[in-house]
């Protein structure tokens, strides 16, 4: 099997990852909804775009730092929030905070995480955010507001796009249950797998750590994962639950999993200071366009001042230059931090921000643009899309 520093690319350590997790772990990890068109559009469509370089400037040194949500932000880009951490690296969110605070990149600590987020606050006293659900027991989004206030995380993201659950088809096929456990039909898969499974079977108690206060069900009694977390979810939430939210919470608010111009104006206008444009990673609503395709116009409908952060597909350095020269403030990725993990743990999750940050130095360099402040849309244009 190769090793980490035989890596050379998030395509690389997503080979690795497959090799390390058994089949329902790393489908769970890798897949999406339905089709999982909106999943490899998502990717694909970063293609489409061409960099249009400058040369002749001096590209010595370069002025990535900026600012997320009211964060420094060393380059741009964000950690996104991603559930059952635990189970693809018995490290666990730790492992991913901690690379993410060295290189000085905010992380989303997820509602779902596996690590409670007080524990993950005092072990990594870096700025951070939550991500939150406006959950049908309002007790318990406002419990959380007040724990995160308590633990000082910096904001919060509210995710929007699971109003339910999207229909994983890989996750079905394979029965995953949560916690992971042993079948018959499992049970060759995990044998195959023993660096994972030895410590995923004898080590911490897997849990919803945020959640389980209120639930049993992770417990004793595993249950469906989609059992689980559908019906943490409200179909009836609207508009006013994100002006109540912003009232209860008062600070950096971003609304995570929104597609349009007028929904990132909506947005605004109830009380959040940033929009994540995102389909969810692809598994929610198959069919949802590309992030990157949307960027642009919800730049122009909001003008210079809040954040729009292209949350969706990053798999190269070059992508977070385009989502930029288009409009965004920074981009944010899942996958490509959790094949790290899965594939070395938290040496895993530093490869790939190293790998992605080293891209991205590289073609500022090579596109003659070394601060990201002077990134515009002269630098990038559609393949097959009128010049505007
Ligand atoms: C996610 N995502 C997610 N989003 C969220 O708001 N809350 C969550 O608990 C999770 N959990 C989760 C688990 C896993 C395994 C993945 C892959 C994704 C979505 C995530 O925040 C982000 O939107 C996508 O991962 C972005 O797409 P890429 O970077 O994975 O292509």
């Amino acid at each position: 099997m190769p090793s980490l520093h035989q890596t050379h690319s998030i395509d690389d350590l997503r080979a690795l990852a497959q090799r390390r997790l058994p089949r329902p772990i790393f489908d769970y990890l890798d897949g999406g909804a339905d089709e999982e068109r909106s999943l490899s559009r998502n990717v694909d469509a970063f293609a489409d775009y061409e960099i249009i370089p400058d040369v002749l400037t001096d590209v010595s040194a370069f002025q990535t730092a900026t600012s997320i949500f009211g964060q420094a932000a060393a380059w741009p880009l964000m950690l996104s929030a991603t559930g059952l951490t635990r189970m693809f690296h018995g490290s666990a969110e730790p492992a991913v905070a901690r690379p993410a605070a060295a290189q000085g990149v905010p992380y989303c600590l997820s509602t779902m995480g596996t690590t409670r987020l007080e524990d993950l606050a005092a072990e990594v006293p870096a700025s951070m955010l939550f991500q939150i659900y406006v959950f049908k027991d309002r007790g318990l989004t406002r419990e959380f507001v007040s724990r995160c206030r308590e633990a000082g995380y910096a904001g919060l993201c509210l995710t929007v796009d699971t109003p339910v659950a999207g229909n994983r088809l890989r996750d079905r096929r394979s029965g995953l249950s949560l916690p992971p456990r042993l079948t018959a039909r499992s049970l060759l898969d995990f044998a195959l797998h023993p660096g994972w499974s030895i410590p995923a079977l004898t080590g911490d108690r897997f849990d919803l750590a945020n959640v389980s206060h209120r639930t049993d069900a992770l417990a004793d009694n595993p249950m469906s994962l989609f059992d689980f977390i559908s019906r943490q979810f409200d179909p009836s939430l609207t508009w006013r639950d994100v002006e109540w939210l912003a009232s209860e919470w008062k600070g950096p608010l971003a609304i995570k999993g929104l597609m349009t111009p007028e929904d990132a104006r909506r947005a605004i206008q109830s009380g959040a200071s940033g929009v994540i444009v995102s389909n969810h990673g692809g598994r929610q609503l198959d069919g949802a366009p590309a992030p990157i395709d949307q960027i642009a116009s919800v730049r122009e409908a909001l003008g210079d001042g809040p954040d729009v952060i292209c949350d969706g597909g990053v798999r190269r350095g070059s992508d977070i230059v385009k989502a930029l020269a288009l409009g965004a403030t920074a981009c944010s990725i899942g996958r490509p931090y959790l094949y790290g993990l899965a594939a070395g743990g938290e040496a895993g999750v530093a490869r790939a921000l190293r790998l992605l940050r080293d891209e991205f130095e590289r073609t500022l360099a090579l596109a003659g643009v070394p601060d990201i402040k002077s990134l515009a849309r002269r630098h990038i244009r559609h393949r097959y899309r009128q010049a505007d």
